[in-house]
């Protein structure tokens, strides 16, 4: 009987695992709600393995492996990405299978032999190119840089199942309900677009390359290594990483701040205000100095506008605004408007930085940009009400 793996069909078992432990993925972004690691197992006229997860999960990982495989061999160990939440315990599945080759594109193999030393035992394959399993076939596609430059996807024509590495994944451990049609799909929705934006969005460009080179695949299944297997609605995830990494937003402002004792504070209050007094609904306030930015850039990557506001500290921005800005830098996204403002008290900087980093990128600024000697005086909250009504109109005109 199997008791930890799931069989998902015919010849197809779920051995992924759960990382509840891990405070960071990649030690930057909060996984309160845990990740999961998901592999795949292919039991046919060849055994094939579908990725393996982070090193430290390596033994629930092999001991549901072990129960699906049962007395077979691994005759290979597929790699669709070497980012180590995936590659991390391939040197323990070579231990237990010291027969299984392993497969992946000339990037994958250089990678092998960077990360784990590994040269021997390996198949070479290119895009487009497949492998037999007997009664299954895996195509290969590459996707570089969704995430890495060696990643690629497989996609097994029988059953039209896509496996797609870190492509259509999120955040979030799989609590019992792996399968889209088990989920609380709001839960889902929210930390797939926090995964989306915080690892993939910046090769945003890349996924939409992969999803056209995809288009013409007759998907019926997306299985990820994170986050909910597609089986139901497969057309619901790809539908979403479309619209993210197209930068399809909504009507919406999101408002941050950095402010030591207050001041900027309340100017971001101002603004807030007046957005809601010129109609606008969706308005989130953040303080960069609370809400780490994983979850700000989630919300900025959904609403149409953001507006920065930081307080002056040693001639700059306040340093956890600009952590934010480096991220929202890194990132490069587009179709957004901006908005700026802040304060000082005897020589400005924030201001400056951050009117200089929304001219940098790709966004709309919106003047005007507001500077505030100590505190907002009168003629301030004027101009804040003006920026915020500037934004207000042009929401609306896209109504
Ligand atoms: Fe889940 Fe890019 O690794």
């Amino acid at each position: 009987m199997k008791l930890l793996s799931v069989k998902m069909n015919d010849f197809l078992y779920y051995v992924g695992v759960n990382d509840r432990d891990t405070h960071l993925f990649e030690n930057i972004w909060p996984l309160e709600n845990g990740v999961s690691y998901n592999s795949y197992l292919i039991v046919a006229e060849k055994t094939a393995l579908l990725d393996t997860v982070k090193i430290t999960k390596v033994s629930d990982f092999t001991t549901k492996l072990r129960e699906a495989i049962g007395d077979r061999d691994l005759d290979y160990l597929v790699v669709h990405h070497m980012e180590p939440d995936h590659s991390g315990s391939i040197e323990t599945i070579r231990e237990l299978y010291p027969n299984v080759k392993i497969v992946g594109n000339k990037k994958t193999i250089e990678f092998l032999n960077e990360f784990y030393g590994i040269t021997d035992n390996l198949v070479e394959i290119k895009d487009g190119e497949s492998l037999d399993l007997g009664s299954r076939k895996l195509t290969f596609y590459t996707t570089p840089m969704v995430h890495w430059p060696e990643s690629m996807v497989s996609y097994e024509e029988y059953s039209k199942t896509l496996f797609s590495q870190d492509a259509f994944g999120g955040f979030g451990a799989l609590d019992g309900t792996i399968f889209d049609d088990e989920i609380n799909l709001d839960f889902y929705h929210s930390e797939t677009r926090r995964y989306y934006s915080n690892i993939v969005g910046k090769f945003s460009k890349s996924v939409q390359f992969a999803l056209k080179k995809l288009s013409p695949l007759d998907i019926k299944m997306v299985c990820p290594v994170h986050g909910p297997i597609w089986r139901a609605n497969p057309g619901k995830i790809i539908e979403l990483y479309d619209k993210w990494s197209s930068y399809q937003v909504e009507e919406g402002v999101i408002i941050c701040y950095g402010s030591m004792y207050g001041n900027t504070q309340t100017m971001a209050e101002v603004i807030a205000r007046e957005l809601a007094e010129q109609g606008i609904k969706n308005i989130k306030i953040f303080d960069v100095s609370k809400t780490h930015h994983s979850y700000i850039l989630s919300e900025i990557w959904k609403y149409k506008a953001v507006i920065l506001g930081s307080c002056t500290y040693n001639n700059d921005m306040f340093p956890v605004m600009s952590n934010l800005v480096n991220t929202l830098r890194m990132n490069k996204i587009e179709n957004h408007l901006i908005g700026v403002f802040g304060s000082y008290s005897w020589s400005g900087g924030a201001v400056k930085s951050l009117k200089e980093f929304a001219e940098d990128g790709k966004y709309e600024l919106i003047e005007p940009v507001v500077e505030a000697k100590c505190t907002a005086k009168e003629a301030d909250i004027e101009e804040l009400k003006k920026l915020a009504k500037n934004i207000a109109d042009k929401l609306k005109a896209d109504r």
